[in-house]
């Protein structure tokens, strides 16, 4: 079936991650940036399923390319966080990784979460122009990696646990240019529960 993908609802508010990430950022981007490649991606899916020729198919393999990463990237980046526990998000467990499989991993190969997000930070604030910063499990190897992906590309080589998004639509309402800063603060909203789910399915060898 083909040109069928809908936006997943935010599962928190949009304004559930200040002051880390502004509400305006996040209706924006969930709403306007995610809808917009989740209808390329239909529209590129349907017209695909109509052509009838190679050279047809090869013509939108990048607008499927483009927005078929963007709609995984973002639909895998809204799970990615969650508030970080304050007078109204009381229970919620934003930036905390607690002791567990993840973070025995991370030790493992980082040395330490601080030594991670160093590495995580200056490699992501690196990236030329647009694109996404990973903790990634390499699965030839088994262990964690920092990878970057370029534009709206999916991570395919490894196993992706948390994904942040350094295109400016990701932080300029708040950050302006400073996209360091941005990285900086993020961590106070990373969804560490979230990406011990997905290390745990990672090494037991399921498709993610
Ligand atoms: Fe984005």
């Amino acid at each position: 079936m083909s040109g069928t993908h809908t936006l997943p609802n935010l599962p928190y508010s949009n304004n559930a991650l200040e002051p880390y990430i502004i509400g305006e950022i996040m209706r924006l981007h969930h709403d306007k940036h995610h809808k917009t490649y989740i209808d390329a991606l239909n529209a590129a899916e349907n017209n695909y399923a109509r052509a009838t020729t190679p050279k047809e198919r090869i013509a939108l393999q990048s607008a499927i390319r483009f927005n078929g990463g963007g709609h995984i990237n973002h639909s895998l980046f809204w799970k990615n966080l969650t508030p970080a526990p304050d007078g109204t998000h009381v229970k919620s467990n934003g930036g905390i990784l607690k002791d567990g499989p993840l973070k025995d991993a991370i030790k493992r190969d980082f040395g330490s979460l601080e030594d991670f997000i160093k590495e995580f930070n200056s490699t992501t604030t690196a990236i030329q122009g647009s694109g996404w910063g990973w903790l990634a499990w390499n699965p030839k190897t088994k262990v964690l990696e920092v990878v970057t992906t370029p534009n709206q590309d999916p991570v395919l080589t490894h196993v992706p646990i948390i994904g942040v998004d350094v295109w400016e639509h990701a932080y300029y309402l708040q950050y302006f240019n400073a996209r360091a800063a941005y990285l900086e603060k993020i961590w106070n909203v990373i969804n560490w529960e979230e990406g011990e789910k997905r290390y745990n399915e990672a090494v037991s060898g399921s498709k993610l």
